[in-house]
């Protein structure tokens, strides 16, 4: 082996360092998104299915952790889940009461949160095949995925989300996190779930600020990959807005079946690359969320992310004008927020704070900056440069009469 070549040059040669031995085998993931209502009626299978399926005869010890946003709204449901669970005292085997957690984005900065999780899964027993089941919006379920994905290297996770957000995006996925060191998703780990169960009567209880910061996800993924699913949201934005049970099922079916196989074919499901191709609006709403701590829902600040990416497609003479009019027409139709205060702030030296949100997007990945712009609705285009004086524009153009950016 030359002392003298670079890895490129090693690279070239076509042969590398000669005494090694290459590992390399594949790890095949499946697991089951699941679509119910009343998941825990004593004559609902899906929770029993889900668990045993590969196991159908042995009892399987779980343990049930609940939002405590769900718990408030669902008075009944840990008694509820008790019952259903001596119902199924063939399949089930509780690991005592369920537990309840704090929910909201509030759940990710605690970091005692994740060492009482483990501190439960370790009193209980749970073993490598024992179950967690977590039934919370998105903050819940990454912080529940993250302990459960920590403690033996990975107990099988059972994720029931119930927000909208986290039924049509954010539980589905292979990912969880926890904020640490001022950092949203700071720690994590990629880990798939054993199976996801949406059950869309979970979804009664929430705020409708929620409901509908949750639809802003679907806006994203129909605009930069389905223009026939961006139609159909359009042709029923008021149903979508008010909330009607049958419009937002279909919502939230679509919605996860675009990300679902997102993840299946995109070539990089545990994101090694340098782009996040549905991370549309993205690189502004994860500053904004940080910005204004917390007090946008991710949902809204996506909203937000999406106009200026939207507008940035149009000033940069990739999307006709008339086309980026629709997406915002359809944010604004939702009732999804296209401004903040916050989205004006600027620096000592007169930047836009928002811009600070680029450079972090990229060193969230590492590699060279991707950004998702729109090429048409219904396609994604990537660039590796933004122009900051055209964010500036774009930024004032969103500005409310007397807001000033
Ligand atoms: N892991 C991933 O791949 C991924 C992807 C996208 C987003 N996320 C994360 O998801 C989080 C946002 O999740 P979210 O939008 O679901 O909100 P959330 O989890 O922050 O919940 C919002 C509020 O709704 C309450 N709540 C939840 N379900 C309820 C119900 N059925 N009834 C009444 N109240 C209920 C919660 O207690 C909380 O107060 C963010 O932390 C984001 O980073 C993760
Ligand atoms: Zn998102």
């Amino acid at each position: 082996m030359s002392q003298r070549l670079t890895p490129a040059e090693l690279i070239a040669d076509g042969a590398g360092p000669h005494d090694r031995i290459e590992q390399r085998f594949a790890v095949a993931f499946d697991y089951p998104v699941l679509f119910t209502r009343d998941l825990f009626a004593i004559d609902n299978h899906v929770l029993p299915w889900a668990i045993g399926r590969r196991e159908p005869n042995r009892r399987h010890r779980v343990l049930v952790v609940i939002d405590d946003g769900v718990a408030a709204g669902h008075p009944n449901l840990p008694a509820r889940i008790s019952a259903f669970a001596t119902a199924h005292a063939s399949v089930l085997d509780p690991c005592g009461a369920p537990m309840i957690v704090p929910g909201g984005e509030r759940a990710k900065h605690d970091g005692d949160l994740v060492e009482t999780l483990q501190r439960r899964m370790f009193d209980a027993h749970l073993d490598r095949q024992g179950f967690v089941i977590a039934i919370g919006g998105g903050a819940v379920l990454d912080v529940v995925g993250y302990a459960a994905a920590t403690v033996h290297r990975g107990v099988r996770l059972v994720r029931v989300p119930s927000t909208v957000l986290a039924q049509n995006d954010a539980g589905i996925g292979v990912k969880n996190g926890v904020n640490a060191f001022g950092v949203k998703n700071f720690l994590g780990t990629f880990a798939p779930p054993w199976a996801v169960i949406d059950d869309f009567d979970l979804l009664r209880s929430l705020a409708v600020r929620d409901r509908t910061a949750g639809i802003a996800e679907a806006v994203k993924v129909a605009a930069i990959r389905d223009r026939e699913f961006f139609t159909w949201l359009t042709a029923h934005v008021s149903a979508l807005a008010t909330g009607d049970d049958a419009a937002i099922e279909v919502m939230v079916r679509r919605c996860a079946a675009l990300h679902l196989r997102h993840i299946a074919t995109s070539g990089d499901p545990f994101e090694t690359g340098s782009a996040r191709p549905l991370d549309f609006g993205h690189w502004a709403a994860h500053k904004l969320e940080a910005l204004t701590g917390g007090e946008l829902r991710h949902g809204e600040a996506v909203a937000i992310g999406i106009a200026i990416d939207t507008g940035y497609s149009v000033a940069t003479g990739q999307l006709p004008m008339s086309e980026g009019a629709r997406v915002v027409a359809l944010l604004r139709g939702l009732g999804l927020p296209l401004w903040h205060p916050t989205l004006g702030e600027r620096d000592a030296h007169g930047r836009l704070r928002v811009l600070d949100g680029l450079a972090e997007f990229r060193e969230h990945l590492g590699g060279e900056l991707t950004v998702t712009l729109l090429g048409d609705i219904g396609r994604g285009v990537e660039v590796h440069a933004i122009e900051e004086a055209v964010v500036d524009a774009v930024v004032a153009g969103l500005a409310p009469a007397g807001a000033g950016a």
